[in-house]
């Protein structure tokens, strides 16, 4: 596999062209930001851990039937990825009360959600990812309802496998955040799922193991980002 020109580059993550038009290559960065990029700065290795991470959790799924954008990782931050036509909505899932859902309600974060709750937004920085609606997704044309309903089907179902496994390495899976894209015309699971993407919390501590340490400025991101990529090894690499 021959990698090509540069196509994009995210906040975390560049994206180049390979020889195959259906493959591009991901290359995860250490920079980091927060508050639509108005945070800036770098955690060490954090390319490394979240490529690892994702590519891990992607081949659990895959296991799991869910189909995935991870085609293979070919060295500590670049991976091969099917060429996915992104849907722009960012679907968070949540089973614990955190952040934004602590702020819109005013309850306490930490207290356990009685069922999932799934949340749509439209990907967007400069409009700052703002909430919307399947009527808002269906009537702007970002996806059909059909597509709609099967990101609520495959979040529900990432939920799961996601919260049984990270419960079995002593992590509570807090929230996350997810994004689909178009690939021969299926709804397939893109982007990454990583400590940058997810509130986990170890389970006896409840120390925070995610980028809300660099949100909160806490300190110690590289070292919570090491800790779960160690646990999620020792069971899964
Ligand atoms: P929130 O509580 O700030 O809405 O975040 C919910 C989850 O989504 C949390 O796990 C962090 C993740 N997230 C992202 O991955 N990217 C984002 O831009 C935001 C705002 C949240
Ligand atoms: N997407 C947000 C930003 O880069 C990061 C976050 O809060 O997760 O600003």
């Amino acid at each position: 596999m021959q990698v090509g020109e540069f196509l994009y580059e995210g906040k975390a993550k560049q994206i180049f062209a390979t020889d195959d038009a259906k493959v591009v290559l991901i290359k995860y960065k250490d920079d980091a930001t927060a508050f639509d990029g108005q945070k800036k700065g770098t955690i060490v290795n954090k390319g490394i851990i979240n490529n690892r991470v994702s590519n891990l959790l992607f081949q659990l799924l895959e296991k799991e039937g869910i189909e995935t954008h991870f085609i293979k990782q070919l060295n500590e931050r670049d991976t091969l990825v099917k060429k996915l036509a992104i849907i722009p909505i960012e679907v968070v899932v949540r089973n614990v009360i955190a952040g934004s859902l602590s702020q819109r309600t005013g309850k306490a974060e930490g207290v356990e959600l009685s069922e999932p709750v799934v949340e749509l937004y439209y990907k967007n920085d400069e409009l700052h990812d703002p909430m919307i609606n399947e009527y808002h997704i269906r009537v702007m044309g970002w996806a059909t309802t059909e597509q709609i309903q099967e990101m609520d089907r495959l979040a529900h179902e990432i939920n799961a496998v996601l919260k049984q496994f990270y419960d079995s390495i002593g992590i509570i899976l807090v929230d996350f955040k997810l994004e689909f894209g178009l690939y021969e015309g299926r709804v397939v699971l893109g982007d990454e799922i990583s400590p940058d993407t997810c509130r986990l919390w170890d389970k006896v501590s409840l120390e925070k193991l995610d980028k809300d340490r660099f949100r909160r400025d806490m300190g110690k991101e590289a070292e919570a980002y090491q800790e779960v990529v160690k646990r999620i090894e020792a069971v899964l690499a």
